[in-house]
């Protein structure tokens, strides 16, 4: 089958395509995007973690049937050029990574979570990532990062309102 869809804001073309091909497999053997990790390869772990058109689902389990006209974001998408998005910077300043391996998946979850809830409690954000798991950083650590991004987040849109 012929599947369009976005991937990280550049419009692709899949063409001769299995339409049981999963969306972490066109990621990484296709498209060459290996920031998507799998793990368990069965919806469990939340390692496969993308946006898709704004919310986190499993990439494992996304087919490439599902796929036309939708917008996916991976984690090399939240680049911004050279700079790392918010987020991505606090993980690494919160100590929340350390073999990384949750991570692309994780910050992404909470990506989905930030953009539907700017400000959230501690709760809220364990909610959040309650699909992803890490077997090493310790979950507190995620959860301090991604509060502290929320506020980051917060004080650059209410800098950027300022100058509008
Ligand atoms: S690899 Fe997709 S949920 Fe584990
Ligand atoms: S940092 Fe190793 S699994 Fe989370």
């Amino acid at each position: 089958m012929i599947v369009n869809c976005n991937v990280n804001g550049k419009n692709i073309n899949l063409t001769s395509i299995a339409p049981d091909r999963r969306l972490i497999d066109i990621l990484r053997e296709d498209l060459l995007l290996k920031g998507t990790k799998e793990g368990c390869g069965e919806g469990e772990c939340g390692a496969c973690t993308v946006l898709m058109d704004g919310k986190a689902v499993n990439s494992c389990l996304i087919l490439a049937c599902q796929l036309n006209g939708h917008e996916i974001i991976t984690i090399e998408g939240l680049m911004q050029g050279d700079e790392m998005d918010v987020l991505q910077k606090s993980f690494i300043e919160n100590g929340a990574i350390q073999c990384g391996y949750c991570s692309p998946g994780m910050i992404l979850s909470a990506k989905a979570l930030l953009m539907t809830i700017p400000d959230p409690t501690d709760e809220e954000i364990r909610n959040a990532i309650s699909g992803n798991i890490c077997r090493c950083s310790g979950y507190n650590q995620i959860v301090r990062a991604i509060k502290s991004a929320s506020k980051e987040y917060l004080v650059k849109k209410s800098n950027n309102d300022k100058d509008e």
